[in-house]
């Protein structure tokens, strides 16, 4: 039986998975991002984990083939298997994750890494609601918000291998510090810490010391916390809700605009409010949307599993890379 190892790496959890070939999670593990940068530390942590997944699994299934190792990570380039100036990792500079995978596991043929939102593309493209479709896009919203196009049935790259980099495109000019050090990305705005600091400036201007989300931290307060505050009809969170919505609306048409995708798909914590978010993006892209555009556009919620989408995306990576060979 063929598996596949499939990585995650996020801001604070790496997460790993073995996959099988229909896209389902046989064994899963997970360690720490290192916040202190110490790449060789995280390269040895890394291929423990990987290492110990492998033997509890073949215990279990002598049989099973390891055919390799498919990454998705923040700010990752394919064609060179790094990842640059990640603006939410401790990493700093360029890391070639997968040339210093390759030292570790030398009898494997296929490692290689992709975006983390390009491997959820990729997971929804094969396993999830994308199945059939040629063009559609996919949002992350996370720590920073992610995006993986695909056109024509084929994940775009673009020449140097950063395409779809939509998280990073201005939304509001000398708006809010991005993690990238730019000013007024959408990210800023569009992701959970984004969200978080909306819900803190409205509850400044507001002096909105009766809401529900008043005597929160920057820290404690997250997307879920809003969510059941909004339910509670807290008008601060609900506020959230509306205003997130619509920076959404307006960059989800600013997408649609240069690709004429037949879904958006959106993925991560902050989706779990459902129309919450979905109602008010909709309508904001269609507001913002040429006429021609108008109604065709569907903003759908990923179908994979939380937590599991970019292991399996990852995973896939491998077969693709096979199929080349
Ligand atoms: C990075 C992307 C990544 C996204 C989600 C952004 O800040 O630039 O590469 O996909 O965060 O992790
Ligand atoms: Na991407």
């Amino acid at each position: 039986k063929k598996v596949a190892i499939g990585v995650d790496i996020g801001g604070t959890n790496t997460a790993i998975g073995v996959v099988d070939e229909l896209g389902n999670v046989v064994a899963k593990g997970n360690i720490s991002t290192r916040t202190d940068g110490d790449v060789d530390r995280y390269v040895d942590d890394l291929s423990s984990a990987i290492h110990e997944l492998i033997n509890s699994v073949k215990l279990l299934n002598p049989e099973i083939e390891i055919q390799g190792i498919g990454i998705g990570a923040p700010n990752a380039n394919y064609y060179a298997g790094t990842i640059e100036y990640a603006a939410n990792l401790a990493f700093k500079g360029v890391v070639p994750l997968v040339k210093l995978l390759k030292l570790k596991f030398p009898e494997l043929k296929a490692i290689s890494m992709t975006n983390d939102a390009n491997a959820a593309a990729i997971g929804e493209m094969i396993y999830g609601g994308a199945v059939g479709m040629k063009n559609f896009v996919m949002y992350t919203l996370g720590t920073g918000v992610g995006s993986g196009i695909v056109v024509n049935g084929d994940l775009v790259y673009g020449d140097d291998g950063f395409a779809g980099e939509c998280g990073h495109t201005t939304l509001i000019p000398g708006g809010r510090l991005c993690g990238c050090g730019a000013l007024g990305h959408f990210e800023a705005y569009c992701s959970a810490p984004g969200m978080k600091r909306t819900a803190f400036e409205l509850l400044v201007k507001y002096n909105a010391t009766d809401s529900l989300l008043a005597d929160k931290s920057f820290n404690e307060l997250d997307s879920k916390m809003i969510f059941d505050a909004a339910e509670r009809g807290d008008k601060v969170a609900n506020e959230v809700f509306e205003q997130t919505g619509k920076w959404l609306g307006q960059g989800f048409a600013d997408t649609a605009h240069h690709l004429s995708p037949e879904a958006i798909f959106l993925f991560g914590g902050p989706t779990a409010a459902g129309d919450y978010i979905f109602k008010p993006a909709k309508e904001s892209m269609e507001k913002h949307l040429l006429t021609s555009f108008k109604n065709k556009i569907q903003i759908l919620p990923s179908q994979l599993k939380p937590g599991d989408a970019a292991i399996v995306g990852a995973s896939a990576l491998v077969y693709q890379e096979l199929n080349k060979m």
